[in-house]
C-alpha cells in the first residue's frame, strides 16, 4: 500500500511535524545547546545519548546508532510500516490522506493499467524481434536454451537500433510520456527526443501470477556493461516486491517446493533442464516482501545461490529473512565457483535433484558459512568460531535443536561443551554491539533482533566509500573523473554499493541526480539501513577545486587497496579450508591452484 500515499502528502507530513514535539510525546527531552537529548527509547541506558536536532529534523542515538527522521521514529517506536506511520502522523496533524476509492487512486489505477498494456505490447514486440534477429537466437542457442523454454518465458530481443521499440509503440498510438513512465524509453540529455532503454539485449519479461508484465530485464549479448539492465521502478514495478519465475511456478507446479536462485538465467536454464519450480530474487538483495510472497506459496523453500563468497553472504541474509517469516529454508550447495545454470547444464536434472536431497538446514549452513571466516589451523580461529556460533544458540528456541547445535560446534572445534556453555551463559545478557560490526535488524515486528554485517570494513575504507558516493551523487563532473577507475562492484558496504549502482546507471542514462530524491527512493526499500543512507547523503564536504583531484585519487586508492586486502582475506581463508580438508578431489586441487595464482597477482598489485 506504500504507493497509495502521494509523495506530496508524505513530504507535507514530514515538513509539518516538529520532531522535538513528536518525540517528546514518548520520552523526556532536555535542551542542550541547539539540540535536545534524552534517554534512548531503543536501547536501555542510564545516561542520555539520544539526540534530537530541531534544525535538521533528525534524531540520532550515539549509544545504539539508531537515527532517522520523524517518520522512521514513529515506525520504530510504534512498530508500524512506512505508510502506517505516515497515516498516524497525518491523523495527528489533521492532514487528510485520501482513501482508496478517491479520484486520485482511481487515476493511479488507470495509469497502472496503461503501463501493463504498454508492457504487454513491448513484450510482444521484443518476442517478435527475437525471431527477426539472428544474433539474439544465436546467443540463446549458445546457452542451450530451447524453443519451448523461450516461449514459456516469453523471451525476446531488443535490437541495437536505439529507437525501434520507441517507433513501434508510438505508431501504436502511445504517448511519449507514458512510454517513459513505463521505463522503456529515456529522454535525451539535450531534450531532442527519446531513445530505447534496452538495446542489444536478450529480454526477460517479469510477469506476475496474473500474467501481467511488470517489467523487463535485459542481458547484453556481447561483453559491454552492464551485463544486466532492468526496468527502473515504475508504478507497477517495485523492486524487491517481485520474483522472476513466479508465474511459471504458479502455473506449472504443485508448488510443493520452491528453489530460490539469483538470476534470470538460472531460472531459465533450470527450467530448460526440467526443473520448473525456481524463482529468482533478481540480484542478491532478497527482501522481506519477497519472503512474504514465497510464504504464500509454500513453506518448503530452498536457496541455491551462486557458490562464491557473495553468494554465501546473500544466502545467509536470505535465510535470516525467511526465518523472520517463520520459514526454515534449506540451502542447496553448489560446487565452488558455480551458479545453478552452470551446474544444471553440466549435470542435468538428476544431478540437481541429488544435490537438493543433500541440502543443508539452517544450523548446518550457519556452521559451514561461519567456518569460512576463520582459520581452523589456529586455536584462536576455533575459539572465534565457537564464539560467533554461540550467538545463534541464543536464537534457537527449541532446547533439543540447541543441543544438536552445541554438539556440532563441539565436533567442529574440539572445545568442550561445558566450556562453550559457560562462555555463553554469562555473555548472553551483556553482549554489546558496535555500529560498524552490526546493524539493527530493521525488519518489522522484530526490532530487537540483530543481524551481523559480515562485511566488516575498516573505518578509513568505509569513510572513503561514503565520501566518493557523496561526491559523485552531488556532482556529475566528479563522477566523470572516477567512472573509469571504479565500478559499483568496487564498493563493499551494502548501502554504498546500492547507491553506486543507482548513481552509475542514472548518469549513464543521462538522468540528473538529486540527493533528496535519492534518499526518498532508498527510504522505500526495506533492507536499506536508513542511518547509513543518512550518514552518506548528509555529509558536509567542503573542498576547493584545486584539491579535489588529489582527494579523489586518495579515495580511489584507499578503496582499491582495501578491496584487494578484502579479497586476499577471502582467498587465504579458502586456502586454509582446502588445506584442512581430508579428501581432496581433482576439482579442489584445480581451485586451489587458481587461488594461489590469484593470491600472487593480488600481492603483486598491493606492492
Ligand atoms: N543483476 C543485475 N544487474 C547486474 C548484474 C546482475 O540486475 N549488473 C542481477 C540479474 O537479475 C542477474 C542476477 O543479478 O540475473 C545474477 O547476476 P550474475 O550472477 O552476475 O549473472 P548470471 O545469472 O550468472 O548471468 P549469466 O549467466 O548470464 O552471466
Ligand atoms: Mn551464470
Amino acid at each position: 500500500m506504500n504507493y497509495l500515499i502521494d509523495d506530496e502528502i508524505i513530504e507535507r507530513v514530514r515538513s509539518s511535524s516538529d520532531i522535538v514535539e513528536i518525540i517528546s510525546q514518548y520520552i523526556t527531552l532536555k535542551k542542550t545547546g541547539s539540540n535536545y537529548t534524552g534517554l534512548c527509547p531503543f536501547h536501555s541506558e542510564k545516561t542520555p545519548s539520544f539526540t534530537v536536532s530541531p534544525a535538521k529534523q533528525f534524531y540520532h542515538c550515539f549509544g545504539c546508532g539508531e537515527g532517522g527522521d520523524v517518520i522512521s521514529f514513529i515506525m520504530k517506536e510504534e512498530n508500524l510500516s512506512f505508510p502506517e506511520a505516515v497515516k498516524l502522523l497525518a491523523d495527528r496533524l489533521g492532514i487528510i490522506i485520501e482513501e482508496k476509492d478517491d479520484p486520485k487512486s482511481r487515476e493511479l489505477k488507470k495509469k497502472k493499467e496503461l503501463i501493463y498494456k504498454i508492457n504487454k505490447d513491448a513484450a510482444r514486440f521484443f518476442y517478435q524481434s527475437l525471431y527477426n534477429n539472428e544474433m539474439g537466437l544465436a546467443y540463446l542457442k549458445k546457452r542451450s536454451i530451447d524453443k519451448k523454454t523461450m516461449n514459456k518465458f516469453g523471451i525476446g530481443f531488443a535490437d541495437s537500433s536505439w529507437d525501434s521499440l520507441y517507433r513501434h509503440l508510438i505508431n501504436k498510438g502511445y504517448a511519449e510520456k507514458d512510454l517513459e513512465s513505463a521505463g522503456l524509453i529515456i529522454k535525451r540529455k539535450d531534450s531532442s527526443g527519446f531513445y530505447d532503454r534496452f538495446r542489444n539485449r536478450i529480454i526477460f519479461p517479469i510477469i506476475d501470477t496474473n500474467r501481467k508484465v511488470l517489467a523487463f530485464g535485459g542481458r547484453i549479448i556481447d561483453s559491454s556493461m552492464p551485463k544486466y539492465l532492468n526496468s527502473p521502478e515504475t508504478s507497477v514495478f517495485l523492486k524487491g516486491n517481485n520474483l522472476f519465475g513466479l508465474n511459471i511456478v504458479n502455473q506449472e507446479t504443485d508448488r510443493s517446493k520452491i528453489v530460490l536462485v539469483e538470476g534470470y538465467m538460472d531460472v531459465i536454464s533450470l527450467y530448460n533442464n526440467g526443473i520448473n519450480y525456481c524463482v529468482a530474487s533478481l540480484g542478491t538483495a532478497f527482501t522481506l516482501n519477497q519472503a512474504k510472497i514465497l510464504k504464500k506459496f509454500n513453506d518448503e523453500i530452498y536457496i541455491c545461490y551462486d557458490s562464491d563468497l557473495a553468494g554465501f553472504k546473500a544466502t545467509d541474509r536470505a535465510m535470516d529473512i525467511l526465518k523472520e517469516e517463520g520459514i526454515n529454508a534449506k540451502v542447496i550447495l553448489l560446487p565452488s565457483g558455480k551458479d545453478p545454470d552452470d551446474f544444471v547444464s553440466e549435470r542435468g536434472k538428476k544431478g540437481f535433484e541429488e544435490l537438493l536431497k543433500d541440502s543443508l538446514n539452517y544450523i548446518d549452513f550457519k556452521i559451514r558459512y561461519i567456518k569460512t571466516k576463520y582459520n581452523f589451523n589456529e586455536v584462536e580461529g576455533k575459539i572465534q568460531f565457537a564464539k560467533e556460533m554461540g550467538k545463534f544458540l541464543k536464537e534457537i528456541d527449541s532446547p533439543i535443536e540447541r543441543d544438536v547445535f552445541l554438539d556440532k560446534i563441539v565436533l567442529e572445534t574440539g572445545i568442550s561443551k561445558e566450556a562453550i556453555l559457560k562462555e555463553f551463559s554469562s555473555k548472553f545478557n551483556r553482549m554489546t554491539y558496535t555500529e560498524d560490526k552490526y546493524i539493527k535488524n530493521k525488519y518489522r515486528n522484530n526490532k530487537d533482533k540483530i543481524i551481523p554485517v559480515k562485511n566488516v570494513l575498516e573505518p578509513a575504507h568505509l569513510k572513503a566509500e561514503k565520501c566518493i558516493i557523496y561526491l559523485i551523487a552531488k556532482n556529475e563532473k566528479i563522477f566523470k573523473k572516477i567512472k573509469d577507475k571504479l565500478s559499483p562492484e568496487d564498493f563493499l558496504n551494502y548501502e554504498c554499493r546500492e547507491l553506486a549502482e543507482f548513481i552509475f546507471s542514472s548518469y549513464e542514462e543521462n538522468q540528473i541526480i538529486n540527493l533528496k530524491e535519492l534518499y526518498t527512493h532508498f527510504h522505500e526499500i526495506e533492507d536499506i539501513d536508513d542511518n547509513k543512507m543518512m550518514e552518506i547523503l548528509n555529509q558536509n564536504i567542503n573542498i576547493s577545486e584545486e584539491d579535489i583531484d588529489s582527494l579523489i585519487e586518495d579515495l580511489i586508492e584507499t578503496i582499491i587497496y582495501s578491496k584487494l586486502k578484502h579479497r586476499r582475506n577471502e582467498i587465504t581463508s579458502e586456502i586454509s579450508i582446502f588445506e584442512s580438508k581430508k579428501d581432496k578431489n581433482e576439482r579442489d586441487v584445480e581451485r586451489f591452484k587458481q587461488l594461489c595464482i590469484e593470491l600472487l597477482e593480488i600481492d603483486r598489485k598491493m606492492n
